[in-house]
């Protein structure tokens, strides 16, 4: 594995959404930290010249986060823009001129799916691929067949040493947190297994719609969007073996462990629901049956897991928007009370903020033994300068560290699991916007244990 820091980043998609409100406010913020010091070459096809796209960063960073002055300033002169189209080589030419001596440059792929097989043979037939490395932005493909056809395509023209697939939970302070606080703390190990552990809720809760990103969705859903990256990386996570060295690759091979012990889902392990309104959206079908809410339990067939169920819940137009983890310990006997003893959980919350609390039984004051539940407060960081994910991806994968990114064979196996319930195989519950998705799901975990909902 090189560790040579990248000194240039391309990045193509520079004019779009995911640039305007993560990229420019991560890189002023790695300028600030003094992580970023190397041409950015914005790629699109928008006819804008360099002061315009130093002016969207400007706009961007005002909007995203705020304008740092000084680290704006350095940010604007590290700026260089080429202009025009991705299925022209003399784009790629002129991107190679632009380059200067860089022999190391980031090629960051912030663009529509489709595109990514010609901007990379673009690269390759340009000489820009030469001592490069790629960094794709999802969705990596919208099924195995698709992902294993762009793993291809990518490796024939870079290592996977020199591809970075990002998942920007990945980059999640609460995310590495989750990973951290389970092998930094030995009282943890004795009881995180089928033996103690009953089963474990992740909830991704959004309390918006779809953003005017209805096309899209019609394309993805919930279980592309969020499922098959973001909430199984959580679940790998929480469920590996610790790592045999403090070593990217090593981390990457017990994660991957984690998935290929999962079997491919069944019809009958989801709910989809779709919340009312969704089918006036901008671009999205009258008739449409595409889930923007799902909920699915999952099965991980090894000696620490078997038995214990993973539910993965995942929606918009919630409540509220909070992605959390619980997971819930044995009910213990009810020898010595009077009152029904609720089980113990640990809980961690993802976004918006990281925070871990345990849930305990006390005594309630007075007489007679009646429990009642209070729960441990661990960590509570609601940081504002807390590095972005973005932020960290990035810089990760300009010093070439793969331990943030999503590898080959963890993405296809992610969709292996996902795959025989895409598309319509399963009805499609109409919710209420504001409400937790559809009363389906509690076919999976009935009250009185039932779904733990952030902020309740
Ligand atoms: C993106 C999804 O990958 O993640 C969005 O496409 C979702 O639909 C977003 O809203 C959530 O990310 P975050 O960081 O805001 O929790």
């Amino acid at each position: 594995m090189s560790l040579t820091m990248s000194d240039a980043l391309v990045f193509f998609g520079a004019t779009g959404d995911l640039a305007y409100k993560r990229i420019f406010p991560a890189l002023q913020a790695m300028v600030r930290r003094g992580h970023l010091n190397v041409p950015v070459i914005g790629v699109a096809k928008a006819g804008w010249n360099l002061e315009q796209f130093r002016e969207r960063a400007r706009d961007s960073v005002e909007k995203h986060g705020g304008l740092d002055p000084k680290a704006f300033a350095a940010l604007s002169k590290l700026l260089r823009y080429v202009d025009g189209d991705y299925n022209d080589l003399p784009t790629f030419k002129t991107l190679r001129k632009e380059l200067g001596d860089a022999k190391h440059p980031a090629h960051y792929l912030a663009i529509p799916p489709k595109m990514f097989p010609v901007v990379v043979e673009q690269l390759h037939k340009s000489g820009c691929a030469d001592g490069a490395r790629v960094i794709i932005e999802k969705p990596f493909g919208r099924d195995l067949e698709s992902a294993q056809s762009l793993n291809r395509t990518l490796l024939q023209t870079f290592d996977e040493t020199s591809i970075f697939r990002i998942d920007h939970y990945l980059g999640k302070e609460a995310v590495q947190n989750l990973q951290f606080f389970r092998f930094a703390n030995s009282f943890l190990e004795p009881i995180w297994n089928r033996r103690y552990v009953d089963h474990v809720q992740i909830t991704m809760a959004e309390d918006f719609g779809v953003q005017g990103r209805g096309a899209f969705y019609e394309e993805a859903g919930a279980i592309r969007d969020v499922v098959q990256n973001h909430l199984l990386q959580v679940v790998m996570n929480l469920a590996m073996e610790p790592p045999a060295a403090l070593d990217g690759e090593c981390f990457r091979d017990e994660k991957v462990k984690v998935l290929k012990s999962i079997p491919a889902l069944a019809p009958s392990d989801v709910v989809r629901g779709q919340f009312r309104g969704y089918r006036q959206e901008k671009g999205v079908a009258p008739d449409s049956k595409v889930e923007t809410f799902v909920a699915l339990k999952l099965a991980i067939h090894s000696w620490r897991w078997e038995g214990v169920p993973f539910y993965i819940r995942a929606g918009k137009s919630l409540p509220v928007t909070c992605t959390e983890v619980i997971v819930q310990l044995r009910r213990p006997p009810m020898l010595y009370t009077e009152s029904p003893l609720v089980p113990n959980h640990y809980r961690f919350r993802i976004s918006p903020n990281v925070l871990i609390a345990l849930q305990t039984m006390v005594k309630r004051p007075g007489e007679g033994l009646v429990g009642e539940p209070a729960e441990l407060l661990v960590i509570h960081h609601p940081s504002p300068e807390e590095m972005d994910a973005y932020e960290r991806l990035l810089g990760a994968a300009m010093r070439g560290d793969p331990g943030g990114f999503a590898r080959e064979d963890a993405v296809e196996n992610a969709w292996r699991i996902v795959e025989p319930v895409l598309g319509n195989v399963t009805p499609v519950y109409e919710y209420e916007p504001g409400t937790w998705g559809p009363a389906e799901v509690e076919r999976f975990i009935a009250p009185p244990d039932g779904w733990k909902n952030c902020g309740e």
